[in-house]
């Protein structure tokens, strides 16, 4: 008989309702069953709202199982949960669930789908496969790819992505370093530790194809340490590569040598400005540089560095599979492809949608959201963390567009979508906003 493949999360947000306990619950009534199963720890999908959400696969189908506790897990079992029975906590099969389904997943399709720490399941979905192209095909295919798919940087600013690579490929140098920035401390942001907790493999990939298309022997994560679970996963995941030559001196006998050295930030915000993250990761107090030299000509202990997003950098190997026309035919205008939208605060349905720019706020927050958790009218939202803007609802149909948001006076940022409703008190929140920025140095 063939062993049930079973899937409770370990992601922070399922963690925090329960999901431990869930997968605990699970393992011990099929073991005093005798029920033979796999219990496999995935990511999230990122449907937040419904965590802890289980799975069940039955005949080739995730059957799913929503805001599951540790005791419901009895009463799931009596009801045929191992065959997919009916219950109350029964959501049906996950390639069904609209919060899902209607999405445009490019980078996050991996999250929640996969066992985040098996080598061998990320290969079976397509994992190395767009560096071992890479390599194959020479660094100029990738430059060109990245900066045909108008791929711009997700952690603020919005720069290009192929411009920034190729001025570092254009420097000069004995080393040049990738440094992901995975500080993530704008309010309302996640989607960083989503990818890092579903499929840090990925983020390792596509440091290694950055590396690859400049130059770069070397990588550094720059991890906030208010996320010791993605810590523990991205540890044991480069050791796991490493062991499996897809880091290294000689990576899969190409000659290419690239290795990642994971780094705790110190629980500050300003640490997530570029300059000041180099600083930290050289050992010095986080404080901004002055803008010139630019990180691409002398970033990292001075030497010529690319800095992404860890949400930008993971965009990269669905443009090398799919080519970068395919990505640049998502989105509007000058804001091209996915964004992993964030949906938080008042809010019935928080979680992660991954949608094409364009979508507008409304229909992020009204038809994904389910709008406000109170059922209050939306007062403001906060879109792009503290640097940004409060909006008012009579703005709710900006479409997600960078320069649309310039144009008043806001910015998309990290995607955070912060959600208030009619009570909520707008002059504390600005002084809250403020104290962050004016504190919160390293
Ligand atoms: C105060 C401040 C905080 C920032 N925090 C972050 C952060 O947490 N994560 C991030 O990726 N970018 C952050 N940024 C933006 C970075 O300076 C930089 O633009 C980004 O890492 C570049 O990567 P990208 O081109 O992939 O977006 C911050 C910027 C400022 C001014």
């Amino acid at each position: 008989m063939t062993r049930t493949k079973m899937y409770v999360p370990r992601e922070t947000a399922a963690v925090s309702v329960g999901a431990d306990d869930v997968a605990l619950a699970i393992a011990r009534l099929a073991k005093k069953t005798g029920v033979d199963i796999e219990l496999i720890r995935n990511g999230s999908w990122g449907a937040s709202w419904l965590e802890p959400l289980v799975e069940v696969e039955v005949d080739g189908v995730r059957i799913t199982y929503g805001n599951v506790s540790a005791t419901d897990i009895q009463s799931m079992f009596e009801a045929g949960f191992v065959t997919g029975g009916k219950h109350e906590r029964r959501l049906g099969p996950i390639n069904e669930i609209p919060y899902l389904i209607n999405q445009d997943r490019w980078t996050f399709w991996r999250c929640g789908l996969i066992n985040p720490l098996s080598i061998e399941d990320f290969e079976l979905h397509q994992g190395f496969k767009a560096l071992t192209k890479v390599i194959a095909d020479g660094a100029e295919a990738v430059l060109d790819a990245v900066t045909d798919s108008g791929l711009r940087g997700r952690g603020g600013a919005g720069l290009p992505t192929g411009i920034k690579w190729r001025t570092v490929a254009d420097t000069e140098a004995d080393q040049k370093y990738i440094a992901c920035n995975a500080d993530e401390g704008d309010s309302g942001t996640f989607s960083d530790r989503i990818l890092m907790e579903g499929d840090p493999f990925g983020l390792l990939e596509s440091m290694a194809i950055a590396g690859f298309a400049v130059g770069a022997s070397k990588g550094y994560i720059y991890l906030r340490s208010e996320y010791p679970l993605a810590h523990s996963i991205l540890s044991r995941a480069i050791e796991a590569a490493r062991n499996a030559g897809w880091l290294g001196n000689n990576i899969q006998g190409s000659g290419f040598a690239f290795d990642i050295e994971l780094h705790l930030g110190a629980g500050s915000y300003v640490c997530g400005e570029e300059t000041a993250m180099l600083e930290s990761l050289e050992g010095k107090k986080g404080i901004d540089r002055y803008k010139l030299p630019l990180p691409a000509h002398a970033g990292l202990f001075g030497k010529p560095t690319v800095v992404n997003n860890v949400v930008t950098l993971a965009s990269v190997p669905n443009i090398i599979n799919l080519g970068g026309e395919r990505y640049a035919g998502m989105g509007v205008n000058r804001s091209k492809g996915t964004l992993a939208f964030q949906l938080a605060g008042n809010i019935k349905r928080g979680g992660l949608v991954e949608k094409s720019f364009g979508i507008t706020l409304r229909e992020l927050i009204e038809d994904f959201g389910g709008g406000t958790a109170s059922g209050r009218p939306v007062k403001a939202v906060q879109v792009g963390g503290p640097l940004s803007a409060y909006l008012p609802a009579d703005q709710l149909d900006t479409p997600m567009d960078y320069e649309a948001f310039v144009e008043i006076d806001a910015m998309i940022g990290h995607g955070g979508i912060v959600v208030f409703d009619d009570t909520a008190n707008m002059a504390q929140l600005v002084r809250r906003s403020r104290r962050k920025l004016r504190t919160n140095h390293g």
